[in-house]
Parts: C-alpha cells; structure tokens; sequence
C-alpha cells in the first residue's frame, strides 16, 4: 500500500474515501497500512468523546491512543514481535474504521441487512450467535463477521483477509466502561456501528 492511497484517510470528513481505503485494505491486503515500511495509525473519522457512552472518551484515550498506538510505534521501532505488532495494528485499524455516534436504534441497511438476513436469518439472530461465538472464547481475542457470512474468531491478533465487521474481545475494549460485564459492550456496539461503511464491504 502506497502513501498516496493513505493520505486521503487524513482528511476526516472524506468518510467514503477513508473506507474505500479500509475496503482494499480488508479485501486486498495483508499487511496493515504503511507510508514505505512504517505503520500509519488510522485517523479517526469523529471525535474521541462521539461514542459516549457506549465507548467513552477514556476508553478511547486509552485503547486507541495508547495501545492500538503501541502496536504501530513498537513495529515501526522494531521492538517486540513484528507479526503480532503488524496484526494488532491491521485489526485495530478495521475496528476504530467502523464507528459512529450512537443511536438506539441502529439496524443494519440494504445489502448488509440481506446479507445477515440470508445467512442468521435476521438481526436479532446473528446478534445472538455473535454473543454467543464471542463469549466462547478463552482468552484475549476477537469475533467477526467474515466474507461467507460465518462468524469466527481469532484468538489474540491475526490478520485475516475476510473481514466484513469486527468486534474487539480483549478485556481493555470494555473493561473501563463495562467492567466485566462483556455482553453489555456487545449489546451496545451494535448502537455504534456504522452500517452504510459495513455495506461498502459488500460491494
Ligand atoms: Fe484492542
């Protein structure tokens, strides 16, 4: 990925092109976005305070601003585990890429809506089997929706090319806001995401 399709991400009212970016990155890369061999952070597209209170300003201070961040510096430093810096950098990319200022009710649309309808049978069912998948797994990772409507898991962090919709189950993505209580962050994510950039993966 060249530092000219990157640019365009810097600008945070050219929504579409940021994820036409995030769309090629998802579907056609396997690296997480670099200007020549450094990793660029995602600029985000609102305001740190804009999900409140789904995801609070703190939350975002902290897992955007310092760890998502950590993963980026440490790579571009060369300490620690390139592969897993690289991966945690591509995954927290995709998930801070998906939001919006919350809504109650936020539903998915158009393409997405069918999609999840074709394959969960309806919104209420595939949230069920995503908090269902999610809260099965042991450990640190995260649960997504994939290209072939499934949803899967990955354990830690590694880059996957089939990423249609990505949720963070590392403890630090709810823990300030929810405690232990996962299944509420969950159940509010859905108030965040923001179904018209979901749609684009579609296409
Ligand atoms: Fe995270």
């Amino acid at each position: 990925m060249c530092l000219i399709k990157i640019v365009p991400l810097f600008n945070p009212i050219n929504i579409s092109m940021k994820y036409n970016f995030i769309k090629d990155f998802i579907i056609n890369e396997t690296k997480a976005p670099k200007a020549e061999d450094k990793l660029i952070q995602l600029k985000l597209s609102y305001a740190r305070g804009d999900l409140d209170p789904v995801m609070s300003e703190d939350t975002i201070n902290y897992h955007y601003g310092k760890l998502y961040k950590a993963y980026v510096d440490r790579f571009n430093s060369g300490e620690g585990d390139s592969t897993f810096n690289e991966a945690g950098a591509y995954l927290h990319h995709i998930y801070f890429g998906q939001f919006k200022s919350p809504s109650s009710n936020n539903k998915p649309v158009g393409e997405i809506l069918d999609f999840i309808n074709q394959h969960h049978n309806n919104f209420d069912e595939f949230k069920n089997s995503f908090e269902e998948i999610a809260m099965g797994i042991q450990g640190s990772g995260w649960v997504y929706l994939a290209r072939n409507g499934q949803i899967k898991t990955i354990k830690n962090h590694a880059i996957r090319s089939d990423i249609i919709l990505l949720v963070d189950w590392w403890e630090h993505a709810w823990a300030l806001d929810y405690q232990a209580d996962k299944k509420k962050y969950l159940n509010n994510i859905w108030k965040i995401i923001d179904w018209s950039l979901i749609n684009n993966q579609l296409t």
